[in-house]
């Protein structure tokens, strides 16, 4: 059962939470050589280290069921202030022929998006960060009007426009950047805009310009961390209040923790991403030795494919970035067993991290809800689709009633 809070209730209690833990869930595990945490969490690293793989990736799937964390972490409350409903939408299944041009994934999202999109029949539809308007061709499809969407760029533009001629939907692809001064001319109190996985500066731009115009607006956020400022300055004013209150401030390294939970990747991507981890960790022992300097030194990230075969090569290009030499007789094999270790370590410590990713995005999306009604808007909270389908599954609907 979710629980009936207001979006401030529910904002102020996560924000408690998050305040309250920020010790425990801010420390990146893999940049510390033991716990990160200290003496004082003894009891809560040894339990961590004693999971087996399985309960491990059991918690990685699952964080807020049968945690063993819960005798040492909010686990329950957690839960309950990330349980939001599942929006209504008129439900019926969409012609396969419009999926036409469109991903399969990307399909199955539009598809779950699409009837949550509540615009009344008079209001004028507009896209934002359209891509090549595959949302906003499927909503053409709905109504009669036409819908528009906006696109930054020229090609993308180009080649939606010519897949809704072609397709006959009643598209105009506007070339349009949304952050510019002029973007606002496209809203009005009779204008219902949809934005699916907008990023960042993208969407808060969106809900800044909704808020001056008095558009109805229905959107699923994305990448908080894709902002020009490089710590967060919360939209709303309670946000701003509360946030200065408990001294909770966010860099955009750590925004980026509310979107890390990614979709399961194929087993063998997955083993490859273990072992670069693993590698990293062997080399990290290998650099504090080096230097003689015990801390942790940050290495560039690698492309997928572009892991080198062997760990001694990893090192050795590792190395040359960080412009250190490395000495002769190097015992490989034992660094790399290290770091094999090292990471089994790092991956439970990070389901610390992992119970507050999820309350996280809630505590921004909230955020995002409060300015909203701050300005007058009747705001809806919940989710869209399943997280299977997206993590980023998270959806505003919002109208000045
Ligand atoms: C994450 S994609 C989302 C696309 C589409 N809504 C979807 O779900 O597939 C972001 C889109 O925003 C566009 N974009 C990025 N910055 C923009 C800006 N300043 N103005 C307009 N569009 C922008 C990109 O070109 C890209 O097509």
């Amino acid at each position: 059962m979710p629980l009936s809070l207001s979006h401030t209730q529910r904002f102020a209690w996560l924000s408690a939470l998050l305040a309250e833990w920020q010790p425990l869930w801010r420390p990146l595990p893999f940049q510390h050589r033991g716990s990160p945490w200290g003496e004082a969490y003894s009891a809560l690293e040894a339990a961590l280290l004693e999971l087996s793989d399985a309960e491990v990736a059991r918690l990685q799937d699952a964080p807020f069921s049968a945690s063993p964390l819960a005798d040492w972490l909010p686990v329950a409350a957690l839960a309950e202030l990330v349980e939001l409903p599942e929006l209504t939408g008129e439900a019926g299944e969409l012609p396969a022929a419009w999926a036409a041009h469109v991903g399969g994934r990307k399909w199955s999202q539009i598809e779950a998006f699409l009837p949550r999109v509540a615009a009344s029949p008079d209001e004028r539809l507009v896209e934002w960060c359209a891509g090549k308007g595959h949302l906003a061709r499927a909503l053409s499809r709905r109504g009669a009007a036409e819908v528009t969407a906006l696109e930054w760029q020229a090609t993308l533009c180009r080649d939606g426009q010519r897949l809704a001629d072609r397709q006959g939907a009643a598209v105009r692809m506007a070339e349009q950047d949304v952050l510019a001064p002029e973007a606002g001319r496209w809203l009005s109190p009779e204008t219902h805009v949809a934005a699916l996985h907008a990023c960042g500066d993208l969407h808060a731009r969106l809900i800044e310009l909704c808020a001056a115009q008095g558009s109805a607006v229905t959107l699923a956020p994305c990448c908080y961390q894709r902002t020009a400022a490089a710590h967060y300055r919360p939209l709303s004013q309670g946000g701003r209040e509360r946030a200065a209150a408990l001294g909770l401030s966010l860099s955009r390294e750590e925004l980026a923790m509310a979107v890390q939970e990614t979709v399961t990747a194929p087993r063998h991507v997955r083993r490859r991403r273990e072992q670069a981890g693993a590698w990293r960790l062997g080399f990290d022992l290998l650099q504090r030795e080096v230097r003689g300097v015990d801390a942790y030194l940050p290495v560039p990230s690698l492309a997928y494919g572009q892991l080198p075969a062997r760990f001694e090569a990893f090192c050795r290009w590792a190395a040359e970035q960080k412009g250190l030499v490395l000495p002769a007789g190097v015992d490989w094999a034992a660094f790399e067993a290290v770091g094999e270790r090292r990471r089994a370590e790092v991956t439970r410590r990070e389901l610390v991290r992992h119970l507050f990713r999820r309350p996280l995005e809630v505590w921004l999306v909230l955020d995002r809800a409060l300015r909203l009604e701050e300005a007058g808007f009747d705001v809806e909270l919940g989710t869209f689709c399943a997280r299977e389908l997206t993590p980023r599954n998270l959806l505003l609907r919002a109208s000045r009633g």
